[in-house]
């Protein structure tokens, strides 16, 4: 018996001297990465000035997800609090205290949302700009410029943290939005504009705001970098929507409801994505449908 307990306390023991191990590991090679610089030259955007512009702006930046982190009047919202993850909070975005509006130029705005790069230089955190990679100078003008307009709000953003276990999951390449930029080709050429069309390669262009959570694949699967308690996001393939018609995944899209008239999780934001225009929603359908 003691001969066991002896034993056992060894192994606790060795389990403790490995996990720190492991811990400073994590905490060294996501500090090396966190502190990298990227060079991105600025991209000149004309912005819009004309009020359905800047309104098309509000649209997008509502249903491409932006206000879920950055709130709907654009002061910053904090969107995970979680003891492994971390605290990650939406910068705001407007000219009050607290906010950088009046600190960044157009080119630093393009910077953080196309490239996931801070005006300094270093690799913004938790901002998904891997999603936004690939979205038009068009659209990128417009969210800017909707940007502009808002009205000041003073908020001053609590002090991002992030988590042991957001690192963990870091040093084993699960938890992408931790550094976007590590996951973008800074030197792709960006397209000028994109005329919205009820096909699939319109549906592919503002499907890239799904696969932050159903992947690249639209398989779906465990969001990664999510805390615990989120359920994994579902199979969005033609197979994966095998009871959905056009009508009902537009449906969804506008209520939260199932073809079955189950109520879905709310950690699928179809709030914003009720904001979409019918040609995206269908577009989409058309796209995803193609998988
Ligand atoms: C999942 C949450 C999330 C979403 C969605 C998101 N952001 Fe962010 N964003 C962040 C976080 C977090 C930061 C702060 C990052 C940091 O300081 O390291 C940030 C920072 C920014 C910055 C400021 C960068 C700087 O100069 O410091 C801009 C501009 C920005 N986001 C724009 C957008 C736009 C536009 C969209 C939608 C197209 C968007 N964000 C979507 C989380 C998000
Ligand atoms: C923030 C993460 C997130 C984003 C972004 C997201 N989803 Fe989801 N989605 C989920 C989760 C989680 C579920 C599963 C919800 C549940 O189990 O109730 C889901 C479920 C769904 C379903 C239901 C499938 C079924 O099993 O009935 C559809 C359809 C869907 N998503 C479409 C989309 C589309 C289209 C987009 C992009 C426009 C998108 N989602 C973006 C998280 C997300």
């Amino acid at each position: 018996m003691r001969k066991l307990v002896k034993s056992f306390g060894i192994l606790i023991a060795l389990g403790v001297v490995l996990a720190g191990g492991l811990i400073a590991v994590a905490y060294a090679v996501s500090a090396s990465h966190l502190s990298k610089s990227y060079t991105i030259k600025d991209t000149v955007i004309a912005l819009p000035t004309s009020a359905a512009e800047i309104a098309e702006g509000k649209r997008l930046f509502e249903s491409r997800g932006c206000a879920e982190c950055h709130g709907a009047n654009l002061a910053g919202t904090t969107f995970v609090d979680d003891g492994g993850i971390g605290r990650f909070s939406g910068a705001n975005l407007t000219t009050g205290k607290g906010g950088l509006a009046s600190h960044r130029s157009n080119a630093d705005f393009e910077r953080a949302i196309r490239h996931g790069v801070g005006s300094d230089g270093h690799p913004l955190r938790f901002m998904p700009s891997m999603d936004f990679d690939r979205m038009t100078n068009q659209d990128v003008g417009r969210i800017i410029a909707y940007i502009r307009s808002a009205p000041a709000i003073d908020r001053e953003i609590p002090q991002q943290k992030i988590g042991i276990m957001a690192r963990i999951l870091f040093l084993f390449d699960k938890i992408p939005v931790l550094i976007a930029a590590e996951k973008i080709n800074h030197a792709a050429a960006h397209r000028e504009s994109m005329t919205p069309a009820r096909d699939a390669a319109y549906g592919k262009y503002v499907g890239a705001t799904c696969t932050g959570c159903h992947r690249e694949t639209m398989q779906g699967g465990p969001i990664e970098g999510a805390p615990p308690a989120w359920p994994p996001a579902s199979n969005i393939t033609a197979k994966g929507l095998g009871k959905y018609t056009e009508e009902t995944f537009v449906n969804l899209l506008h209520t939260g409801k199932r073809p079955d008239k189950t109520a879905i999780n709310p950690i699928m934001p179809w709030k914003n994505f009720s904001k979409m225009t019918d040609t995206e929603m269908r577009a989409l359908w058309l796209y995803l449908q193609t998988l």
